[in-house]
């Protein structure tokens, strides 16, 4: 995640080990890494549910020396398999306003803007974009 070079406005700048330990070791949540050839890390991304219908993806982020080639779409796939099999309703996600540059990755994969705040929003940031796309009876491709 720190090596992804967010905007260091962004309240993913201020993440701890043990806000990520609350946040990924929660009932239902979870996350996956991606591992290169060699073993290293090339990227990351982690869900938690947010009630029976909701999967909210946060945390992915992609190595700069390891963008372009489908890890980052790769990594969001596996969550929309998780939500799939978790009988989820829709995976829901939040952009932060410093990082808006980012979201014709998600418009390609298919999420769209929503008006609901954003529950796990850092009181101390502007509120971000929240985006969702609906999983429920859509195949796995
Ligand atoms: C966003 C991020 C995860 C994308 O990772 P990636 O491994 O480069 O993504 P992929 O290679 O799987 O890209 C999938 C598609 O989206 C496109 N794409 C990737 N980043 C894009 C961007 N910023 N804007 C528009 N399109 C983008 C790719 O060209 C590719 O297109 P294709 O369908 O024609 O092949 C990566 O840029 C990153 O880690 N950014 C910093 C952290 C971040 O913003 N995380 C999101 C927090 S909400």
């Amino acid at each position: 995640m720190m090596a992804a070079g967010m905007d260091p406005r962004s309240s993913w700048s201020r993440t701890t080990p043990a806000d990520l330990e609350r946040s990924l070791f929660l009932p239902g949540a979870g996350g996956f890494l991606a591992v290169g050839a060699g073993g290293e890390a090339l990227g990351c991304v982690g869900y938690r549910p947010d009630g029976e219908a909701t999967l909210t993806l946060n945390k992915l982020a992609t190595r700069p020396g390891a963008r372009g080639q489908g890890v980052g779409r790769l990594l969001v796939r596996e969550v929309e398999h998780v939500a799939r099999m978790g009988g989820y309703e829709r995976i829901l996600l939040a952009v932060s306003q410093y990082n808006l540059d980012v979201l014709p990755f998600y418009r390609r994969l298919g999420y769209v803007r929503c008006d609901e705040p954003y529950a796990h929003a850092h009181p101390a940031s502007p509120p971000p974009v929240v985006l969702v796309k609906e999983v429920r009876g859509e195949q796995t491709p």
